[in-house]
């Protein structure tokens, strides 16, 4: 799905560049090659960004505890 017209940046996009390092939204798009134009796109961009980052502390959570 389509989360910026203005780059045509999709949500697999975006997590792919949170999953690479970004940690906000702007960050993401500078990764994959333009900042944001408009900003309308932002908070949607934003929950992909936080998603990622929240499963990934789920897991590495999920790994200390089996290791425990
Ligand atoms: S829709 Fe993303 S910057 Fe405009």
């Amino acid at each position: 799905m389509f989360v910026c017209s203005c780059n045509a940046y999709r949500d697999s996009q975006i997590a792919d560049a949170a999953r690479k390092g970004a940690r906000t939204a702007c960050e993401a798009y500078e990764a994959l090659g333009n900042g944001p134009n408009c900003g309308s796109c932002l908070d949607t961009a934003t929950e992909i960004v936080e998603q990622v980052h929240a499963n990934r502390a789920a897991s590495h959570s999920a790994f200390s505890n089996a290791a425990d």
